[in-house]
């Protein structure tokens, strides 16, 4: 007995892999194992040699399955010491390089004029960019004969609305519209979004942006119209002394109306925002007609307010020196990655941005 536990442990010792340790065990404690075939043996003697017999048989199966487990973990330890060895992560490898999503000038124009406006207490309005004819045209004062309706170059669409033909809007100027009609002043809401005409050149595309400000109370007039917009153009091109111009204009739906120029120079095919002899003009703007606040039931008599309309891509082109608005639709990424902004340059409120 003292002979074969001894011979089986040794086994055990000396098997080198785990496959070789299996063995080990089916050779001793397998239904053909060595120990089993003692077992066997018990058979044959008196009862009380069979009883010691059996105990110490039982004893060493227990030795020799114990040494087996034991043998296990130490390999699979050693296993796992290896591996993680040969596998060590060098931490101060250089990181792969990643490509980033750009943020379009566009959003990041939107996002500056937000904002800065956002700043001054204007809150964000949307409406639908299929609009009816009547929010898009008539209560804004441009009635079916009008010549300002040749002007927008509009599409329509096949659809009859509750109020009207159907049309891509031709400017935000309709979501001035439905806040009046449906929420009561004191009002002063900003409305970015994409507008449409049927127009395509280096300047114009059949969709662009506009931002649309309305402000209604009972005490507004053009002093505020006027510290409004040169504070917002001041701000959104970083030039505290940026020359702001108010040229007389005409808008069915303001009066009087406005388009305001900045300051710029053109010196020697360069072209540079403030001081200089040229002007640019950047928006429309006006004290909203009388009319238009009757058609949406706000008494005028009571009411008065401004309103203006900026063009996004306009704004664009100028502040980061992009020549064709038609680049901005291409979907050109060699384009997107260098007049695109990283997401997490987030407007700042002074300046419109931090760079
Ligand atoms: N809606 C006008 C346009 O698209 C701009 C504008 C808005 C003018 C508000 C005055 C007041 O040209």
């Amino acid at each position: 007995m003292d002979k074969l536990k001894a011979d089986l442990l040794a086994q055990v010792q000396a098997a080198d892999s785990l496959q070789a340790l299996d063995e080990v065990r089916v050779a001793a404690l397998g239904k053909k194992g060595a120990i089993t075939a003692q077992m066997k043996n018990l058979g044959g003697l008196e009862p009380e040699q069979r009883k010691a017999a059996g105990q110490a048989l039982n004893a060493i199966k227990d030795d020799v399955a114990a040494a087996i487990e034991a043998k296990k973990t130490a390999m699979a330890d050693a296993e796992l010491n290896a591996k993680l060895l040969a596998e060590k992560i060098d931490v101060t490898l250089p990181t792969r390089p990643e490509r980033e999503g750009f943020i379009h000038p566009i959003s990041q124009t939107i996002e500056e004029v937000v904002a800065i406006l956002g700043e001054m207490g204007f809150e964000v309005a949307e409406g639908p960019e299929i609009e009816d004819d009547w929010y898009n045209f008539t209560a804004l004062n441009i009635p079916e004969d009008h010549p300002a309706r040749q002007e927008h170059d509009t599409f329509y669409l096949p659809g009859v609305g509750e109020k009207g033909r159907k049309v891509l809007r031709t400017h935000t100027s309709p979501v001035q519209i439905r806040t009046m009609m449906h929420s009561k002043p004191p009002l002063r809401i900003i409305a970015p979004g994409r507008t449409y005409r049927c127009d395509y050149d280096a300047t114009h595309s059949p969709m662009f942006h506009q931002i649309e400000g309305l402000v209604v109370d009972e005490t507004t007039h053009m002093g505020h119209l006027k510290g409004c917009l040169i504070d917002f153009c001041r701000a959104f091109f970083g030039v505290d002394e940026l020359p702001v111009r108010f040229r007389p204009s005409y808008f069915p739906f303001t009066e009087p109306s406005a388009e305001v120029d900045i300051g710029c120079s053109r010196k020697g095919g360069e072209f540079k925002i403030g001081h200089g002899e040229d002007w640019l003009e950047i928006l429309g703007c006006g004290m909203v007609n009388g009319k238009v606040l009757e058609n949406c039931g706000i008494d005028s008599t009571k009411y008065q307010g401004f309103a203006f309309g900026i063009g996004i891509e306009r704004l664009a082109m100028l502040k980061y020196g992009i020549p064709d608005l038609r680049t901005f639709y291409e979907s050109d990424l060699r384009w997107l990655r260098h007049y695109g902004f990283q997401a997490l340059d987030v407007p700042s409120m002074v300046g419109g941005l931090n760079q």
